[in-house]
């Protein structure tokens, strides 16, 4: 059906408003109102991953969880609600990391930095501080008064999701399927719940490494012992993920269906030699990585500027 004219011209404007609001996030947002905002969060974020190494790998995906639930607006900051929702649930980290730095912002420049940003910049470093690729950050997202659980449990896609239901749930946020490869490229550091993998490693599943799926077993028993987590962390950064065009086909060392939460008990030291991250890799990585912090920002006036991430102001 020919669209009327009126109805052009709306979507003519629904898209410049769109292209605007990410057009306004700037990497020099905070240089006068705040300049040490960047610092601050670089540092919470060393101090926290030196303590505990995994926590970068949590933030990292906090950071993921948040974007892809009405964009990057640290709703899944806010206490409860999208914490609550299933992929979420028992799982997210990090939240305590990201109270700190905002306390600290608040004291040397008073309800200037959002909390989404604080979190998009937490991501960057925390993939920095375990060695992997770095990236400028665009800035001046701010914080939503809402969260929404249903969304989270639509849109976070789930770790027996088939290749195409994936590549639909990263479409649906502008990602495409290149992006998607090397964002899964994330799961080569953290862990991930026995009950995540644990069919796949007990026969489920053909396409994983034998030797892999016995090492993992001893952390993740047949049945129970969810509250292990994962097998050892053992890469020290996001470093390489499948050539882009067959996210299918990995080293088949992934302990989750296809997503490849978590990877392998290789020592470092081997993977220091063969596992330095492509350049490829790290060029597809920061892109996708750009480009998932800029799903739908509440930019300008939009949203608020939290005082306490995990809530709204009253
Ligand atoms: C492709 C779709 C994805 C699926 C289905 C998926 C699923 C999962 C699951 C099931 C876990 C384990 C959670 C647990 O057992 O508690 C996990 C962990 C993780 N995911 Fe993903 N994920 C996806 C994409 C991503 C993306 C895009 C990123 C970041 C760019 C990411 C970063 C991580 C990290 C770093 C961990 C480990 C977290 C920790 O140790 O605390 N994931 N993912």
């Amino acid at each position: 059906m020919a669209m009327g004219s009126a109805s052009c011209i709306s979507l003519v404007v629904l898209v410049a408003l769109a292209t605007a609001a990410s057009g306004q996030l700037s990497s020099t947002f905070y240089d006068t109102s705040c300049p040490r905002a960047l610092a601050t969060i670089k540092s919470g974020v060393a101090a926290a991953v030196s303590s505990d190494p995994r926590m970068g790998a949590s933030l990292l995906r906090l950071h993921f969880h948040d974007c892809f639930v009405q964009g990057c607006d640290a709703s899944v900051l806010l206490s409860g609600m999208e914490q609550n929702a299933g992929p979420n649930v028992g799982s997210l980290r990090g939240f305590g990391v990201i109270d700190n730095i905002k306390t600290q912002l608040e004291s040397i420049c008073k309800q200037t930095v959002s909390c989404a940003d604080i979190l998009t910049v937490a991501a960057r470093d925390s993939v920095v501080a375990l060695g992997g690729p770095s990236w400028t950050v665009p800035l001046g997202r701010r914080d939503s008064t809402t969260a929404s659980a249903s969304l989270a449990n639509s849109d976070l896609p789930g770790p027996s999701s088939s290749r195409s239901q994936l590549e639909a749930a990263f479409l649906k946020k502008n990602l495409n399927t290149v992006d998607m490869v090397a964002l899964s490229g994330a799961h080569t550091i953290g862990k991930a719940q026995c009950s995540n993998f644990r069919t796949r490693i007990y026969g489920g599943d053909a396409n994983i490494n034998t030797a892999f799926a016995t090492s993992l077993k001893a952390n993740c028993p047949q049945s129970g012992g969810n509250t292990n987590l994962g097998e050892p962390r053992t890469r020290r950064r996001p470093t390489r993920s499948t050539t882009p065009t067959t996210p299918t086909s990995c080293h088949r060392k992934g302990s989750c269906t296809r997503t490849r939460c978590s990877s392998t008990t290789t020592p470092p030291t081997t993977l220091s030699a063969t596992l330095r991250p492509t350049r490829a890799f790290s060029s597809a990585f920061t892109t996708a990585m750009i480009k998932m912090g800029n799903i739908a920002p509440l930019t300008g006036t939009q949203g608020q500027i939290r005082l306490s991430c995990s809530k709204v102001n009253s």
